[in-house]
């Protein structure tokens, strides 16, 4: 299972970066809220494109925006492996997904907790990966929510079924404990478990023994 690591509950953003990049995570994975589709920590993206001339590593993009359009072309020119947006955006969901694969760049889509799961299906054939929230989106930190538990099974058979390549991720939440009842997905998405610890490699060590 892979790794993506957030910092989007961290003060110091840059330092957070440079720390996480000395890690053996897989992905940084960079929470880019607009305040227009969920409320949240706003980090402009001027600042972020400055920041990520410090960081080698791949990123795995999570668009929180209203138009997803705007940004895409933006984060593609910044090492992005994957971008994903939100099924709740509802407009141009095709033409989004199609702008992202024509950079060469893998593309997801989102679900939020209180999103029902078939939304998904008229995507599946035309998506690599499906980001499913366990916490509401806008903010690090947060309590993950077990009744994604089955949610994420349901999604998981429904999308494998008709595109066995997909990539199942869940993001917000998760710690060690947590971490154990998520062995049969693809990748998790992991902030404040990591970023509030000292040693950041210790913790993505205690996660991977975990998901063993
Ligand atoms: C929530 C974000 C998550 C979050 C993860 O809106 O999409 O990526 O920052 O952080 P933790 O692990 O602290 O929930
Ligand atoms: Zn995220």
């Amino acid at each position: 299972m892979k790794i993506a690591t957030s910092f989007l509950s961290c003060k110091n953003i840059e330092g957070a970066i440079q720390k996480l990049s000395a890690t053996d995570a897989d992905f940084i994975h960079v929470d880019f809220i607009d305040g227009k589709l969920y409320k949240g920590r706003c980090i402009p993206f001027r600042k972020l494109k400055k920041i990520f001339k410090y960081t080698r590593k791949r990123l795995d993009v999570h668009l929180m925006v209203k138009k997803p359009k705007k940004y895409i072309k933006k984060f593609a020119d910044l090492n992005a492996a994957n971008i994903t947006f939100h099924i709740e955006t509802e407009k141009n969901i095709e033409k989004n997904l199609e702008l992202i694969r024509s950079f060469g760049i893998r593309a997801g889509l989102s679900i939020s907790p209180d999103t029902e799961p078939s939304r998904l299906r008229p995507y599946l054939d035309k998506i690599d990966l499906i980001l499913i929230m366990s916490v509401m989106p806008g903010a690090g930190g947060q309590a993950f929510m077990e009744e994604t538990i089955p949610k994420i099974k349901t999604i998981s058979e429904m999308a494998r079924k008709v595109n066995p390549n997909i990539k199942i991720c869940v993001d917000g939440g998760i710690n060690e404990d947590v971490a154990k009842k998520l062995k049969s997905i693809d990748m998790m998405v992991v902030g404040s478990y990591i970023t509030n610890q000292k040693n950041f490699q210790e913790a993505i060590d205690v996660l991977r023994d975990a998901i063993q």
